[in-house]
């Protein structure tokens, strides 16, 4: 997958870095030589949603940097960003301690985003600094009044600083005044199921925030992703606002492409491990995201992996209480290769940018990541489209005791991932030394670049260099 497109060319790796891509490279004495003639060869995913060190309430996720990006690397992944939650009154320099830690253990490398939780004229001072150590993106949220919502006010201040110096705010969108009266409402009337989840969290309440959002961008002009997004109507909003020259991008997740709210409908103990936020909701939502990928309104697949455990799920026997998200940092390129390639929706390159082009540009991490070309850093991950993977594979369902993704036989296989110049995993139909091959702690933080007007241009499909001006 060379910038041009699919193209049958060879290409050369020096330690870590792409050096060469063309047709009919000869090697040197001891070049390794590896002939992948047949298969694809991308470059390394990156999925710019990751809970590896969370702690919610008394429950902390189930995997860590190390259990992680194992699965990360598995599937594909070889640039993790990961968000970093600062805990009530917690400094941001506190809590990046804490994830730098926590992150030692890593096999892919590794990005953050930092989440707002309160807005003061000393936080927003504290911002340009980040952006200038490499962390370029900021999460905002209208939901979890109890933790982490803020006002529009206040995510119009942020938005005013974080534009103009480079940076990029992710957007949690759920009404959440609107929220906590539907879930008190339901919790007052002794209702407990995991249906409730979705119920007390309708469509509606992500429209309005996503209405509130566009207001916001439209005024500051601040380059914003609305993460995680789970209806129909939003995507509509967004590519409205889109269309309008607005700097709004969409990123949806498998399980809102993939499951819907029957999944809420099972047996309890099982059901709560579909309970996430904004919830998964109805076959037409899904349907309508899948569009909003093929036209371009939602350029990011990612995974918000988010595992907690059965006994964390099972901790409860209502909804309200349950820990939210769903795991998945493994089954990302099967879940999204299925709905799009067989299908007809799209072909190998927009499967490239949507798993890994279009999220290193967002993110700052492009060129060196995202991209086959020289001067990249040696991220690859080898495909054949013509093999299939068990999604309920061990090695890509993570430490937690639940994958959501058992039983989905999904077409295409991946073969082997490269990163930065070694080859970390390798497939049991591929080779003798299967599985695993990097080191824990092998993973380097990369710092992140600040969006250019150049990149931002070309995601919001305005880069008009193609038009004809003798
Ligand atoms: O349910 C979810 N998505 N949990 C993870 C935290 C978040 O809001 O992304
Ligand atoms: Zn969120
Ligand atoms: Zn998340």
């Amino acid at each position: 997958m060379t910038p041009g497109g699919v193209a049958p060319v060879d290409l050369v790796v020096e330690d870590e870095i792409i050096v060469w891509v063309g047709p009919d490279c000869d090697a040197s004495v001891g070049d390794m030589v590896v002939d992948l003639r047949g298969l694809y060869v991308l470059p390394g995913f990156i999925d710019m949603h990751t809970h590896l060190h969370l702690r919610v309430g008394p429950f902390s996720v189930a995997d860590d940097f190390r259990t992680g990006t194992a699965a990360a690397l598995a599937g594909g992944t070889t640039t993790v960003v990961e968000y970093v939650t600062p805990d009530p009154g917690e400094t941001f320099t506190s809590a990046l301690d804490r994830w730098r830690k926590a992150s030692e253990g890593t096999h892919a490398d590794f990005a953050f985003h930092v989440c707002i939780p309160r807005v003061t004229d000393e936080v927003l001072a504290e911002l340009p600094g980040l952006i200038r150590q490499g962390i370029t993106g900021f999460k905002v949220f209208l939901a979890y009044p109890d933790r982490l919502m803020l006002s529009a006010g206040d995510i119009e201040r942020v938005m005013s600083v974080v534009g103009p110096a480079g940076g990029v705010v992710f957007v949690h969108a759920e009404d959440g005044v609107e929220v906590e009266r539907l879930r008190a409402e339901a919790v007052s009337q002794g209702r407990k199921a995991p249906i409730e989840h979705a119920r007390t969290r309708p469509a509606h309440t992500e429209v309005e925030a996503v209405r509130t959002v566009i207001g916001l961008v439209e005024k500051t002009r601040c380059p914003t992703v609305v993460v995680h997004i789970s209806c129909g109507r939003t995507k509509e909003l967004v590519a409205e606002a889109q269309l309008a020259g607005i700097p709004i991008f969409g990123e949806t997740c498998p399980h809102y492409l993939w499951l819907t709210e029957r999944h809420l409908l099972r047996p309890f103990p099982e059901a709560v491990h579909y309970v996430c936020s904004p919830p998964i909701r109805t076959a037409t939502d899904a349907l309508q995201l899948w569009d909003g990928l093929c036209d371009g309104t939602l350029q990011f697949v990612a995974t918000d992996h988010c595992p907690f455990s059965s006994d964390a799920r099972n901790s409860t026997d209502s909804f309200a209480r349950v820990p939210n998200g769903i795991s998945g940092i493994g089954t990302r390129f099967g879940l999204t290769y299925s709905g799009g390639l067989p299908t007809g929706r799209f072909g190998m390159e927009h499967l490239a940018n949507v798993l890994s082009t279009y999220p290193a540009m967002i993110c700052g991490l492009y060129p060196r990541k995202g991209v086959i070309t020289p001067g990249a850093d040696a991220d690859l991950v080898v495909v054949n489209p013509f093999g299939h993977t068990d999604l309920g594979e061990e090695p890509l369902a993570g430490a937690c005791d639940f994958n959501p993704w058992e039983g989905f036989k999904a077409p295409g296989r991946l073969m082997s991932v490269m990163g930065r110049g070694d080859w970390l995993w390798w497939n049991h139909d591929f080779g003798e030394a299967a599985g695993l091959r990097a080191d824990p702690g092998r993973g380097r933080f990369i710092e992140r670049r600040r969006l250019s007007p150049a990149i931002l241009r070309h995601l919001q499909r305005k880069d008009l260099s193609w038009i004809f001006c003798p």
